[in-house]
């Protein structure tokens, strides 16, 4: 390696504690979304690090069996974070402690982020945690202490727009010695809604000393040179615009290396991926589930493609793996 492509690639990297990420571009935790099927496929189209999926740390101590199935996953995905959630200090050490020694996960992450109701209020966990930075502290400092693996935590901007602390809050999850933190610049507030506000991230960035994962509204290459250049965060987060849109991982990592935007994925690329993804969800969760979760994907995988909203309809309607790829094949194949 020469000398300048080693000072491109440590510049594209990252650390996170020990653990070198290969590339600044990271796939975000969704849930019902961002599980093993669709962690490989971001990997394969070099996304540096997954999250997976949140999961409940009563649900983890109870043994929940939906829980315990959330936390499958393969080492192609590596490195990977694992998010759990919760709002209680000792049941939170709980579930790490187990991720920690039951997952092989690289990560474990805290989620401090989450909007919905069933989280943020029920569960006074999520992004309800924000109004409570003292509890914040302790949790991460008792996770912390409890575990070997890095933990890092997923933030929003504040609770709302009046009380916005990601700031404060950013410093006390560093003082409690988190590896990482990524923010998603919206309040709790907003959702998923208006825009993220690229402020608030420099601002983290700039008080504290640990890596930021910048999150909102990276949509391509440019949009996520200039969350990086204009925050100065360590790597950014890709949520939704992954959705159906595995390439986008490659085509931010081309763009940060020479500018250059890549082609679009072919329509074989496309049908061909959408097959993948089909069969490793049967594989993991039986053709039933993987059919119904499909009938999400597939219109995202369409979307943007001409003529296609015929078979975006067709496909939310699918009961059977064979109907699936028959009704891609006769789109494709016209
Ligand atoms: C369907 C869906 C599920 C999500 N689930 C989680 C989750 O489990 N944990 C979490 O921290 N954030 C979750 N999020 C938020 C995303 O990780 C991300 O912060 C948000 O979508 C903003 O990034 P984007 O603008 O790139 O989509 C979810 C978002 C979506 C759309």
């Amino acid at each position: 390696m020469t000398y300048d492509t080693m000072k491109r690639v440590i510049f594209l990297s990252f650390k996170i504690g020990p653990l070198n990420i290969e590339n600044k571009v990271v796939l975000a935790p969704m849930a019902g979304v961002s599980n093993s099927p669709f962690r490989i496929l971001a990997r394969r189209h070099g996304a540096g690090l997954v999250f997976a999926e949140m999961v409940s740390d009563k649900g983890l101590i109870y043994q929940n069996a939906k829980t315990i199935k959330l936390l499958f996953m393969t080492t192609e995905e590596r490195p990977l974070a694992q998010q759990i959630f919760g709002s209680n200090l000792d049941t939170m050490v709980e579930a790490a402690t187990y991720i920690d020694t039951h997952s092989n996960c690289d990560v474990i992450d805290i989620n401090m982020g989450c909007p919905v109701p069933k989280v943020a209020l029920r569960a006074q966990a999520g992004a309800s945690l924000m109004k409570n930075p003292d509890l914040i502290e302790s949790i991460v400092k008792a996770v912390v202490s409890s575990v070997s693996k890095p933990v890092t935590v997923k933030i929003r901007s504040g609770w709302d727009e009046k009380t916005i602390n990601a700031v404060e809050v950013a410093k006390r999850i560093e003082a409690a010695g988190a590896s990482a933190i990524t923010v998603h610049a919206r309040t709790r507030a907003q959702g998923y809604g208006g825009k993220a506000n690229l402020d608030i991230i420099r601002e983290v960035k700039q008080h504290v000393t640990i890596p930021v994962i910048g999150n909102g509204d990276v949509l391509d290459g440019p949009s996520a040179k200039h969350m990086l250049d204009y925050t100065g965060c360590d790597a950014v987060m890709v949520g939704r615009a992954a959705l159906g849109n595995p390439w986008i991982f490659q085509e931010i990592n081309q763009y940060l290396k020479d500018g250059t935007m890549l082609e679009r994925p072919s329509h074989t690329d496309i049908r061909h991926t959408m097959i993948e993804h089909l069969e490793a969800l049967i594989k993991l969760k039986g053709e039933h589930i993987a059919i119904l979760e499909m009938r999400s994907h597939g219109p995202w995988y369409l979307k943007g493609i001409e003529h296609a909203s015929k078979l975006r309809r067709t496909l939310t309607q699918t009961k059977t793996k064979e109907d699936f790829i028959r009704h891609l094949d006769d789109f494709f194949r016209a």
